[in-house]
């Protein structure tokens, strides 16, 4: 061989492999699930069909098997660790739960050091809450495996907003022209994000009501149409689907919000529900805090979807993993 033709055969290799590293690097950004805008129109609609059919059809094979999924948790959580972990395993695959309190978190180690840990220990995929935005999106970049975000920051939960859209589109036609009113705590909620970017974009009218301390006028700039109502009482009325949310007392910081008053102003009760259309919905991603955002009456009642939204939320789950993971059911 010539010394010539070396670099030239080094180069072919390297190219080659520079190709295959960002090819390897694209399928697992795309099997990732980090955030609504990173979603094609495609992926929302196989995985809204997909978790139909976990809905409707029950699992045969275990198309996960043999595989390892790490649920990396920095905060609290009941529902979405649950139901992530029911999916994982009834698809066959196994489960690791690292509990920010619970392991070197709590030492210091760094995120990615966490991450990296898990991955070289044969984690598949990583499911991870942190109170931090952009938590996912950092371990995305640094890792060669699956990210599914179940809930970051202020910033998005994707899989609550996929679940909850599911949920509506199992009691209506369609969702273009839905009039959704988000209450509350918009302002520390990634749920109201992650839904009024996913149903607006699906064609629904998107409607915020909260008091400025917890709604700021500019949160109408986050999808376009999305418009901001501080009048809980008159905007009832105009809603097909009323999602309720927690005063997220743990991120308030400083802000000053009186109960009393919240309670006047926002809480959902039996007379309030009354001015909505005789058919209109009422969700809640949990956890609810009855007495607060909503009476027992209304949470209790049958115009609540709220369990409903827990047992798609494992369907949607399910769907969300076998995307990430490339298996088939
Ligand atoms: C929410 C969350 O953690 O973002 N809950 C959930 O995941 N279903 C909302 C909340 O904490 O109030």
């Amino acid at each position: 061989m010539t010394r010539g033709a070396i670099p030239q055969a080094s180069s072919k290799i390297q190219s080659r492999s520079i190709r295959s590293a960002s090819l390897r690097a694209f399928s697992h950004h795309s099997r990732s699930l980090l955030d609504i805008e990173s979603l094609s129109d495609a992926d929302i609609h196989s995985l809204l069909k997909e978790a139909g059919r976990f809905r409707r059809v029950s699992i045969q094979k275990a198309p996960l098997k043999g595989r390892h999924i790490a649920l990396l948790f920095y905060e609290s959580s009941t529902r979405t660790r649950c139901s992530f972990e029911l999916a994982a395993k009834s698809l066959g695959a196994s489960t690791t739960l690292v509990s920010a309190s619970a392991s070197s978190i709590e030492k210091g180690e760094s995120l990615v050091d966490t991450g990296a840990t898990l991955a070289a220990m044969g984690a598949d995929c990583i499911v991870i809450r942190h109170p931090s935005s952009g938590a996912p999106h950092v371990l995305a970049r640094h890792l060669r495996i699956p990210i599914v975000n179940a809930g970051d920051g202020m910033h998005e939960h994707p899989s609550q907003a996929l679940l909850d859209c599911y949920t509506i589109s199992e009691h209506r036609q369609s969702l273009k022209g839905l009039r959704l009113l988000l209450v509350g705590d918009i302002y520390h909620s990634r749920v109201a994000r992650s839904n009024a970017l996913l149903l607006s974009r699906l064609g629904a009218q998107v409607t915020f009501c909260g008091p400025p301390a917890l709604l700021p006028e500019v949160a109408e700039t986050i999808a376009p149409g999305v418009r901001v109502m501080r009048d809980f009482d008159r905007a009832l009325p105009q809603a097909d689907v009323i999602m309720m949310l927690r005063v997220q007392k743990e991120r308030l910081a400083g802000l000053q919000i009186s109960a009393d008053e919240y309670v006047r102003d926002y809480q959902l009760t039996p007379e309030r529900l009354a001015l909505a259309p005789a058919k209109a919905l009422v969700m809640h991603p949990g956890p609810m805090v009855r007495g607060m955002e909503l009476t027992s009456e209304v949470a209790d009642s049958a115009r609540s979807l709220v369990l409903e939204q827990v047992r798609n939320g494992v369907a949607v789950r399910r769907a969300i993993l076998l995307r990430a993971l490339g298996g088939r059911a």
